[in-house]
């Protein structure tokens, strides 16, 4: 009998070798930024109660009214796989009193959301962010710090051609201004039904409708940025100021709004231009009202989430990635039986020095195993048979160029990493 193949559910992103190596590489160079200023990792479950986002992400968006992947459980809880990082965090924040401890708590995760999103190139129902959460303070210069660490990220993997927009959303008082008179002015428009409701519950909303007579019928609404009180002011002046002294270009953009109704004052995206309409590699913002709303004290935060996939995608498109880091560094071939022992053995001792070390295993002829490690890209080969077993000593062969240096087995990660160090440099 011949079952049929399944596939994968549509609008899915996997990764698989080859290009897994490099999804790896680009996750870890935007995690980086974050371990080295202090972030630690959470890790939390793909879902959650369905009003963790209905309450935190909010109903006038996208996201919770088209997006979410909501279902009920078998003990009949309304359960929803995560479409966004930062309500869960904060739900944990809440639920752990991590808020009772040190602030800021600065946390950073990693992992797939879902979305179910019209599938197309770089934008999938389920993707992959990295994304950390700083929460407990409010000082303009934090705000700085988060979006200089995904800046820092970007430019870890080499990305030159993408830009950082800003705004902001101000504080309690200058959005209550700038509502009033929004409402005032989208009440003068012809809106059809669902979106009359949308602009009810965030009339901020407006500004993201793609439509063209919308957009056009926008162009004269009035603008957050110019409501801004001197204290709001006053705080994005200072981020600004901040991020010309860490040199980091950015744009103000008064007319961004982001996806998720919980932000407050300094709001950011990074877009590149080579991604057509799924141009944002990431965003992020204050939120200064969520921990509030999901039940907690009313503490302030920030932070961002980044698009793996689309910072890989953006990778490719400006051939920025290092293929050099994806290919082993030793390949030893056993010849015989008796050679295997040993060859696990001087394996064990590489990897232990950090040494990406792969062995042929089967018994291949020489000639197969070393078209396998010509193909495999290895910058060394050794070939271990039981001469070398005997006399305790291997040719090391670098590919690159085929120079042979013979060396003593005990003495292999002294010397391969040596070997290394002086091609790397
Ligand atoms: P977001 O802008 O909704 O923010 O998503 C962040 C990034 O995730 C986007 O810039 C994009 O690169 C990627 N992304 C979103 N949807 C998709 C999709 N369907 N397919 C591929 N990539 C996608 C947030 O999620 C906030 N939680 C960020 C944040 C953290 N704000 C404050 N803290």
């Amino acid at each position: 009998m011949k079952f049929e193949k399944i596939q994968a559910p549509k609008g899915v992103r996997e990764y698989l070798p080859p290009e897994s190596k490099a999804f790896e590489w680009v996750r870890e160079q935007l995690i980086s930024p974050a371990r080295l200023a202090g972030y630690q990792l959470m890790e939390l479950p793909v879902f959650e109660d369905t009003n963790l986002f209905s309450r935190g992400v909010g109903e006038s968006t996208d996201v919770v009214s088209k997006e979410m992947y909501t279902f009920e459980d078998r003990g009949g809880r309304s359960i929803t796989l995560r479409p966004e990082g930062t309500a869960g965090v904060m739900r944990a924040v809440i639920e752990q009193n991590l808020d009772r401890g040190q602030l800021p708590v600065k946390v950073w995760y990693s992992g797939q959301y879902f979305r179910a999103e019209r599938p197309q190139a770089g934008r999938y129902r389920q993707f992959y962010q990295v994304g950390i959460e700083a929460i407990g303070l409010d000082d303009p210069a934090i705000d700085a710090e988060v979006i200089s660490i995904a800046y820092t990220g970007f430019k870890n993997i080499g990305l030159k051609n993408f830009t950082l927009q800003i705004t902001s959303l101000g504080d309690a008082a200058s959005r209550l201004a700038h509502r009033k008179d929004l409402q005032k002015f989208y009440k003068s428009l012809d809106l059809d039904e669902a979106t009359a409701v949308r602009a009810e519950i965030n009339p901020l909303r407006l500004f993201d409708d793609k439509r063209p007579e919308m957009v056009a019928a926008m162009e004269n609404a009035p603008l957050l940025l110019d409501y801004l009180s001197s204290d709001a002011q006053k705080n994005f002046d200072m981020v600004q100021s901040y991020l010309k002294n860490l040199g980091i270009a950015f744009s103000v953009n008064p007319r961004m709004v982001r996806g998720l109704d919980y932000y407050t004052g300094t709001t950011f995206e990074f877009v590149h231009s080579d991604l057509g309409a799924q141009s944002g590699i990431g965003g992020g913002g204050r939120y200064d009202g969520l921990m509030e709303l999901l039940g907690g004290q009313p503490l302030s935060g920030i932070g961002f989430g980044l698009g793996v996939d689309r910072a890989l995608l953006a990778a490719v498109s400006e051939n920025v990635l290092p293929s050099q880091a994806f290919i082993s560094d030793v390949f030893l071939i056993p010849i015989g039986e008796e050679a295997k022992t040993p060859v696990l053995q001087i394996a064990a001792k590489l990897r232990q020095a950090r040494i990406t070390t792969e062995i042929a295993f089967g018994d291949r002829s020489l000639k197969g195993a070393m078209k396998a490690a010509d193909k495999g890209g290895a910058r060394f080969v050794i070939v271990v048979g039981a001469t070398e077993v005997e006399t305790g000593s291997v040719d090391v062969k670098r590919m690159e160029d085929g120079v042979i240096t013979s060396v003593k087995i005990d003495q292999l990660p002294r010397e391969i990493s040596s070997l290394l160090s002086g091609q790397r440099s």
